[in-house]
Order: structure tokens, then C-alpha cells, then sequence
């Protein structure tokens, strides 16, 4: 099992875009795939329009309350299971800093899915907080989609600063371009900028309206846009990140 966080500090990059399509074609290349939505905003579970089953289930699965196995759905797709998430899970780091469990909640609870599962995808809510540093440990990867502004890339650096002040191995990131505007120069110069940065995949995600749509399609880019080039990036950039995890 082989799990990857999607994660960045900053909100609206993308994460959610990335986790519901690498998650699709993780799935359907074979692969046995869980999707864990962790953020409240719950954008991933609409996207295949599905939502907590119990009250306050986030908060449960958090505290153990409730096992994980009792939360995970099926996705509609082959190969592909999912937890969705809900409001509660918006205060998961008070939570979390009342456990007695170090930063390993969740490197805990999906322990005994490690032979049930070949890869597990976090969509991991914006900010670098207590929950954030349990993503961090239960992750084998840190992917960091990145929209190529200079703040951007400011935060980006301040995340790797937290890993090597908080002890966390920082080989774990690799970062990837997302919403790409081609008629932004800024945006030229930044990804021109970390062509040699071994910690940026080459393939990115540019802006594309058939990405937008999925907000009304509610499903991954290839199930309503197979032959389209935002299909193709997802499918470029997946299997970048299957060569660099060795998945
Ligand atoms: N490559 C893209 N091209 C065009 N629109 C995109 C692209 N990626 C994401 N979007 C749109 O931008 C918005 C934000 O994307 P998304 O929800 O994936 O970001 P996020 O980083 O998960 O946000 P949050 O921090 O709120 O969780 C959404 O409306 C989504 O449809
Ligand atoms: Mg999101």
C-alpha cells in the first residue's frame, strides 16, 4: 500500500481536481484504490456524489469512534472505494492534539488496509496544522500541486521549511504545476524557473474548461472527456508519479 497526500497550504490549487483524477486512474489501470477525503468541505466525495453516512462521521473516524472500515464506500467505479468527509471534520486538530497517539492517527487507522488497498489518495484540506503533520506521517508521498504565481511558490518553500524544522523527510515531496494559464507570462517564468528543481514533476495541469466541468459533470475528467487533452494530462502526470513513487 502506498499512500499519497495531495496536499499544498494554500486552498483552490487544485488538490481536489488532482485527487479525484489520479484516484480514477489509479482504479482503472487495476490498481485497489481508496480515496480519504479529509477535508470538511467534503469536494471530493460530491465529486462522485457521496457523502457521510453517519452524524458527525469524520469526527468519529478521527477519534476512533468509529472504525475506518465502517466509513469506506463504494465508489460506483471498479477498484475504487472511498471515505467521504463533512463538517466535522473541521476541527480535527483539536481533536487530534487531545489523542495520545504522536502525529500517527492516521498512519494508525489505515494500517490494517495496508494488504486490502495498493494505493490510498488523502485529499488533504489548505493549511499546515496538527492534522497536517498526521497527513505528513501517514504519507509515503507528498504531492503538491502548485499554481505558478511568486506566492505560490513562497508558500511551497515555507512548507518544506516545516518539514526539515519538524523533522518530517522532506524526499517525501514532489511538487507538480496546476492550473496553468498559457497566456500568463508569470506563469512561463515560474515553471520555466524549476525546469532543473528534481522536485517538480515535468508534467503539469493546465487551466482547461473540460477540468472546470466537473463541477456539473460530478466525475472524474476521463469518464465524460476520454479523448481530451485534460484526460491526457491527468493521464501523463499519473504515470510521471507512478515512475517517481515506483508504484
Ligand atoms: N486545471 C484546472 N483548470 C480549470 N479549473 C480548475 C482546474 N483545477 C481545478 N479547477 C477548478 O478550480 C476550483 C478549485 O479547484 P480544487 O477544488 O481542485 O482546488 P483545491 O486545491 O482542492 O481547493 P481547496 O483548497 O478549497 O480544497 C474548482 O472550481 C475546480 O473546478
Ligand atoms: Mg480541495
Amino acid at each position: 500500500m502506498t499512500v499519497l497526500a495531495i496536499y499544498n497550504q494554500k486552498g483552490g490549487v487544485g488538490k481536489t481536481a488532482a485527487t479525484v483524477n489520479l484516484a480514477y486512474l489509479a482504479a482503472e489501470e487495476g490498481k485497489r484504490t481508496l480515496l480519504w477525503d479529509l477535508d470538511p468541505q467534503g469536494a471530493a466525495g460530491f465529486y462522485f456524489q457521496a457523502a457521510s453516512t453517519v452524524k458527525n462521521e469524520a469526527k468519529k473516524i478521527l477519534t476512533n469512534e468509529m472504525d475506518l472500515a465502517q466509513s469506506i464506500q463504494e465508489s460506483g467505479y471498479e477498484n475504487l472505494d472511498l471515505i467521504a468527509s463533512d463538517i466535522s471534520a473541521r476541527n480535527a486538530d483539536v481533536i487530534l492534539s487531545e489523542l495520545k497517539q504522536g502525529k500517527r492517527r492516521l498512519k494508525a487507522a489505515l494500517t490494517p488496509f495496508k494488504n486490502e488497498y495498493d494505493v490510498v489518495i488523502l485529499d488533504c484540506p489548505p493549511g499546515l496544522s496538527i492534522l497536517h503533520d498526521h497527513i505528513f506521517a501517514a504519507a509515503d508521498w507528498v504531492l503538491i500541486p502548485n499554481i505558478p504565481t511568486t506566492l505560490s511558490m513562497r508558500s511551497f518553500d515555507a512548507v518544506v521549511q516545516h518539514f526539515g524544522d519538524s523533522n518530517i523527510d522532506p524526499n517525501k515531496i514532489r511538487a507538480f504545476f496546476s492550473m496553468v494559464d498559457h497566456r500568463k507570462n508569470l506563469h512561463h517564468e515560474v515553471l520555466n524557473g524549476h525546469h532543473r528543481n528534481k522536485t517538480f514533476l515535468k508534467n503539469y495541469i493546465p487551466y482547461l474548461s473540460d477540468v472546470e466541468k466537473m463541477g456539473t459533470q460530478l466525475a472524474p475528467v476521463a469518464t465524460y472527456a476520454y479523448s481530451s487533452y485534460a484526460a491526457q494530462c491527468f493521464r501523463d502526470l499519473w504515470k510521471e508519479i507512478k515512475k517517481v513513487t515506483q508504484l
